[in-house]
């Protein structure tokens, strides 16, 4: 059987102190990446961090500070990502630009810095965009629009990048995260019954996915067994989308 090996691989996962970026960031130890643990700069009691603040430090120091730490980047995971909703008649200009700002010109900033240090390790970036980048949803045009765009920004950049860089994106469904939980809350009152509202019998699989089951995906396309794989949208979605 074929088994992925990330061993000594230098990954950035953005986003990856919680939910779908930490299930990637623990599927690429397992793997065998390299671990490059980090203190905390004000409070080191609180032990090791793997993960830096764009807000607080800007995300071209987020790469250099991953350059540095790494001695180079194989592998980019553009995970983070905010939601939100932006109703037509409530939404202002300030809900649509920290969704952009976080989900479309992050994952645009942090590719252009790492994009030299991948060419020569020509490795792969993966974005994480969202099956809500494929439908439409009320409420939530700002987040639509951000994926819709991530998606395509993916083909553009697997042109741009190629041949020495693959690039491709994931698409989720509903997974269980804060964001997801957040989500639930807003439309049906309980984490439980929006979950119940998100994943419809209509859907194949009928259930929201354990982080995990896009950390494979996501550990797939980073891997040689990917070699051919590029501008490539991967709809990791238990069926929700099939009609
Ligand atoms: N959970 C789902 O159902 C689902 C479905 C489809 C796509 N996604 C996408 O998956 C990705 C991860 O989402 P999640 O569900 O794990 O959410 P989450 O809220 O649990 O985690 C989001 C991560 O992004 C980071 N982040 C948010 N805003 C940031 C900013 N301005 N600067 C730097 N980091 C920031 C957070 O610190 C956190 O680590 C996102 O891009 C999200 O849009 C999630």
């Amino acid at each position: 059987m074929t088994t992925i090996d990330m061993t000594g691989k230098r990954v950035l996962v953005t986003g990856g102190s919680r939910g779908i970026g930490r299930g990637i960031v623990d599927a690429f130890l397992a793997a065998g990446a390299r671990r490059r643990e980090r203190q905390p700069r004000r409070d080191h009691r609180r032990g090791p961090a793997r993960s830096w603040s764009w807000r607080s430090c800007g995300r071209r120091a987020i790469v250099a500070a991953a350059l540095a730490g790494l001695g180079g980047l194989d592998v980019l995971i553009n995970n983070a990502g905010a939601g939100g909703a932006t109703r037509l008649d409530k939404a202002t200009e300030e809900d649509w630009d920290r969704v952009v700002d976080t989900n479309l010109k992050g994952a645009f900033f942090v590719t252009q810095a790492a994009a030299p240090a991948l060419r020569q390790s020509k490795v792969c970036i993966v974005n994480i965009a969202s099956v809500f980048g494929l439908i439409g949803v009320a409420g939530s045009s700002a987040y639509c629009a951000s994926k819709a765009v991530v998606i395509n920004m993916t083909r553009c950049h697997a042109l741009e990048l190629a041949p020495e860089v693959r690039v491709n994106a994931i698409c989720p469904g509903g997974v269980d995260t804060d964001m997801l939980r957040a989500l639930a809350v807003r439309i049906g009152g309980t984490v439980e019954a929006g979950y119940a509202m998100l994943s419809p019998d209509a859907a194949a699989q009928k259930r929201i996915a354990h982080v995990r089951e896009i950390a494979g995906p996501a550990l797939y396309l980073s891997s040689d067994l990917a070699s051919f794989v590029t501008g490539s949208v991967y709809v990791v979605d238990g069926g929700e989308t099939i009609d």
